[in-house]
């Protein structure tokens, strides 16, 4: 049993996301829109000590999957996050994340002049250029966004 195991009990149904890069558990909890009210049991372990990564995050959703496109966009704050389906306290199922090659909506582009900041109904639309470091560039005017612009708006 490892360290972790004895902080935080394993859950019956639900998805683990594990290997959270340390201290970024609270930005994967935002990108999923997870707000606490939803009255479903959410473990949260930030720091803990990784052999394989020095520290690690975990974040523990009881009874709630996770659509791939929820399970992409964690790439972009934890690019070696580990996702594990649990049914029955049995991990049945473990995907990787995989670094979307576009995103939208999930933030906004910081350069004030561009069209998806105008009153036009533009929705914002980033390519991907590198996981890690992050760079996002702006489709509509090439702005490029790193990590610190994403985070700064969950
Ligand atoms: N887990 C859980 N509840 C369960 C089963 C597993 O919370 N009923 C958690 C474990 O604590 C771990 C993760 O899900 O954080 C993956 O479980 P497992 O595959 O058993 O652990 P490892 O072999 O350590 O995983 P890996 O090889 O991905 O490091
Ligand atoms: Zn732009």
């Amino acid at each position: 049993m490892s360290e972790v195991d004895l902080r935080v009990s394993k859950i019956k149904d639900g998805t683990v996301i594990d290997h959270i890069t340390g201290g970024y558990a609270l930005d994967v909890v935002k990108i999923l829109g997870i707000t606490g009210k939803e009255k479903r049991v959410i473990t949260i372990a930030i720091n803990v000590p990784s052999k394989q990564l020095g520290s690690k995050d975990i974040v523990k959703i009881e009874g709630r999957a996770l659509s791939s496109d929820e399970v992409n966009r964690i790439a972009l704050v934890a690019p070696y996050a580990s996702i594990n389906i649990i049914k029955q306290y049995i991990v049945v199922e473990k995907l990787e994340v995989k670094l979307p090659q576009t995103i939208t909506e999930i933030t906004k582009c910081v350069n004030p002049i561009c069209i998806t900041n105008s009153n036009e109904p533009v929705v914002s639309n980033f390519s991907v250029e590198s996981g890690e470091p992050l760079i996002l560039k702006c489709h509509y005017c090439g702005y490029v966004l790193e990590k610190n612009d994403m985070l700064a708006q969950l």
